[in-house]
């Protein structure tokens, strides 16, 4: 099963792609993961990624949508894959259907008040996984790994109200976009713990 995780940044794509990958055992690419890890490395994409990042902007599409196909033309993605952050407006969209066979697409929903306070009390672990400073009880080591927590560095309140702009002008179209193609399927994580949305994404998932 290849799966789009669509949702605004602090929805909890992350989130729910860890538990779906342990659960379900398909592979998870995020584009925003492959952005850092080349920031990381002083890579060429990397630099060139950063300023657009920073800004709260998307990365130029020809070099996003080159990535994600040549991701996708390795083995590991045969047994099914979930796409976390891609595609992120039409073009990528458009694009992904030349190359790809999307089988569903999972909106995640929030209210908006909510994401500002996610993402700037979001501690992150170089592992991958993600934390709330509100359930960390001041903890500064990653429960999984060991890793030190650290705070990335879009998430702060200026480049995240750029990124909700970003996502509100030119991703929440992709809503209608799967809508149309009747691959859309919505789960609400507003009020819900990652347990509690994890268990809509589950019975949407079993009956495929
Ligand atoms: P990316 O890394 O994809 O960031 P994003 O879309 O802004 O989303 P986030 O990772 O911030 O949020 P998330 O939905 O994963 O939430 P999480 O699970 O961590 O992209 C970063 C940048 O890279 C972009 O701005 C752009 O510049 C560039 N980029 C990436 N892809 C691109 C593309 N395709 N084209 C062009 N540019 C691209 O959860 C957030 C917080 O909430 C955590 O603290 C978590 O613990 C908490 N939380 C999660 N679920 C719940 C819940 N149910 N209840 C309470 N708290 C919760
Ligand atoms: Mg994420």
């Amino acid at each position: 099963m290849n799966i789009i995780l669509l949702g605004a940044p602090g929805a909890g794509k992350g989130t729910q792609a860890s538990k779906i990958a342990q659960k379900y055992n398909v592979l998870h690419i995020s584009t925003g993961d492959i952005f850092r890890a080349n920031i990381k490395g002083g890579t060429e994409i990397g630099k060139l990624a950063k300023s657009y990042i920073d800004a709260g902007k998307l990365v130029p599409d020809e070099v996003t949508c080159d990535i994600v196909e040549d991701r996708l033309q390795k083995d590991d993605v045969k047994g099914g894959y979930m796409l976390d952050g891609f595609p992120r407006n039409i073009f990528q969209a458009e694009r992904l259907d030349k190359f790809a066979q999307i089988d569903l697409c999972l909106n995640i929903e929030v209210d908006e008040k909510l994401l500002m306070d996610r993402i700037c009390g979001r501690r992150v672990c170089s592992c991958g996984q993600s934390y709330h400073v509100s359930t960390l009880g001041g903890a500064t080591a990653c429960a999984k790994c060991g890793g030190a927590l650290y705070r990335r560095a879009d998430d702060n309140p200026e480049t995240v109200k750029a990124r909700l702009d970003t996502y509100n002008s030119q991703t929440a179209p992709l809503i209608g976009y799967y809508k149309a193609q009747g691959k859309l399927k919505c789960v609400k994580s507003g009020e819900g713990s990652p347990d509690e949305v994890f268990a809509q994404i589950e019975e949407i998932l079993d009956k495929q």
